[in-house]
């Protein structure tokens, strides 16, 4: 058998496809960006069709640039932004909507509704493990299904098919034959039972949404099919399948309760490996599925998620052009010795965990004469590491473990000021591992493990090295007195929209 691995990881921005030898080392990598929609102000679409195509353009140039065929691919995993809903038609394969992307804040009428006819919010969590807020794929294909026609009517006629972008690509990797998603893409819907990993008949009946339209469940690392489309692929096993924030998690080897990872992408992703029962949070996290080896029980997670990290500083860059590309933005923070007193608080979607304000918007406040665009940079790359800071700390309250150290990764773990900077604040050490793209060798491992590729966790866990970490260097009095200007901050964001 083949040592080779590939891994579809389909983010936010881009889509690539990554190959793993046996030793989880890049063999090749090819990338694509893909359009941001925003037809109003909290909208946010992608084209399916487009994701699609990139997915099988990457796959092409990344075999290409490594010299290999398909066939000497072992097994293909997939890893994938979470919550994105695509409702297609089952007779021709076409998206009857532009997907709506999770940080899209359309359905928050619906979650207004129906937290009042529910009795809270948080009514669902011991179920869903999940507050009902626009953010789950659930209310998004309600939207849909309340106001697109060409959708409501496909779901009459029985001709409609919901996923998130993992069941869009399966889908389509499978010739437009296999309805199907995991474990844990699925525990991002609202209506999933997080302990029968099952569809609830009670959820869909309050959603108002045939079972028909759902794809079945599967476990994250199992074999699925083998693959259709692209004719390159053709006959490679899929075997790995994990929504993006638990592949981090899985790429990280955090496979012991109490081991954790935050992953700094276009959000930031802190998740804790709780083990094989589901811990509810009083603290304002989620409760979701780690992972699920096929034959084996659920390893659960708590997580922390925050809407907006690494867009920050793609805002910088596209709406205000203070930066050239993103890793300038470094440069900038430098050039000023702190942020000048000024908090940037991107509350761009509502303040997500833990607060969960639907009502929060972004603010800028502590603002002189004095500040300048090098502040602006440095506050940026702080409310990265700020936001993580109340996610820890709801983290530790709702474990009641002292977290050790942080694993990291993501785009954003180049960054040493940051990084530093998340140290300091933590008062934790920050640690980097030797193969940063977490998220891709995640799938890569469940698809691997499932074909014999790797014999178990433990062997993947032996793998797992540290390339750099940063010891915390702030004093107490500091930390205390930035989290008190941040806490500050946060209550400014309350109230902008009714
Ligand atoms: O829940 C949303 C998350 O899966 C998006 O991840 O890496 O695309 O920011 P990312």
């Amino acid at each position: 058998m083949s040592k080779y691995v590939g891994s579809i990881d389909q983010g936010t921005t881009s889509t690539r496809f990554i190959i793993f030898n046996e030793d989880g080392e890049i063999v090749a990598d090819a990338q694509h960006e893909h359009e941001q929609i925003m037809p109003k102000e909290g909208w946010v679409e992608h084209d399916p069709m487009e994701i699609w195509e990139k997915t099988v353009r990457v796959i092409e140039e990344a075999l290409e640039k490594a010299s290999l065929k398909g066939s000497d691919l072992s097994a293909v995993g997939i890893t994938n932004q979470r919550e994105t809903t695509v409702v297609w038609s089952k007779s021709t394969g076409k998206p009857l909507h532009n997907a709506i992307v999770w940080m899209d804040m359309r359905s928050q009428t619906f979650c207004d509704k129906l937290s009042a006819k529910v009795g809270g919010r948080d009514t669902l969590q011991e179920k869903t493990g999940l507050p009902i807020v626009p953010y789950f794929a659930g209310t998004k294909l309600k939207w849909l299904i309340n106001n697109v026609e060409t959708v409501a009517e496909a779901v009459k006629n029985g001709d409609a098919l919901f996923g998130t972008i993992d069941t869009w690509l399966l889908w389509n990797l499978s010739g437009q034959k296999e309805h199907l998603t995991d474990v844990t893409n699925a525990s991002r819907t609202l209506l999933m039972d997080i302990k029968t990993l099952q569809w609830d008949d009670e959820l869909l009946e309050l959603f108002e949404l045939p079972r028909s339209i759902l794809p079945d469940i599967k476990p994250s690392s199992g074999k699925m099919f083998d693959v259709v489309e692209p004719k390159c692929l053709e006959g490679v096993p899929v075997s790995g399948v994990l929504g993006d924030q638990q592949a981090a998690l899985f790429g990280q080897t955090c496979f012991r309760p109490g081991d954790a990872k935050n992953t700094y992408g276009t959000g930031c992703f802190l998740l804790l490996n709780t083990g094989e029962k589901p811990v509810l949070s009083t603290h304002g996290l989620l409760t979701t599925v780690g992972y699920q080896i096929a034959g084996e029980k659920p390893i659960y997670a708590l997580e922390g998620s925050v809407a907006i990290g690494g867009a920050l500083v793609q805002w910088l860059r596209d709406n205000l052009g203070l930066i050239k590309n993103a890793p300038e933005v470094e440069e900038l923070a430098n050039s000023v010795p702190n942020s000048g007193g000024i908090y940037f608080v991107p509350a761009f979607s509502g303040l997500y965990a833990p607060y969960w304000r639907d009502d929060a918007r972004g603010v800028i406040v502590g603002m002189t004469r004095f500040t300048n665009k090098g502040h602006l940079a440095r506050a940026t790359l702080e409310s990265v590491s700020y936001q993580s800071c109340d996610m820890f700390e709801a983290m530790e309250k709702d474990s009641k473990v002292k977290l050790k150290s942080l694993r990291v990764d993501g785009g954003m773990v180049e960054n040493d000021t940051l990084m530093q900077f998340q140290a300091n604040m933590l008062d934790t050490p920050v640690v980097r591992p030797k193969v940063a793209e977490t998220t891709a060798l995640g799938a890569a491992y469940a698809a691997g493990l499932a074909v014999g590729v790797w014999p178990n966790l433990e062997k993947l866990q032996e793998r797992w090295a540290v390339e750099k970490s940063w010891e915390p260097k702030l004093d107490k009095e500091q930390r205390e007195r930035n989290m008190l200007g941040w806490s500050k901050a946060i209550q400014r964001t309350y109230g902008w929209i009714d």
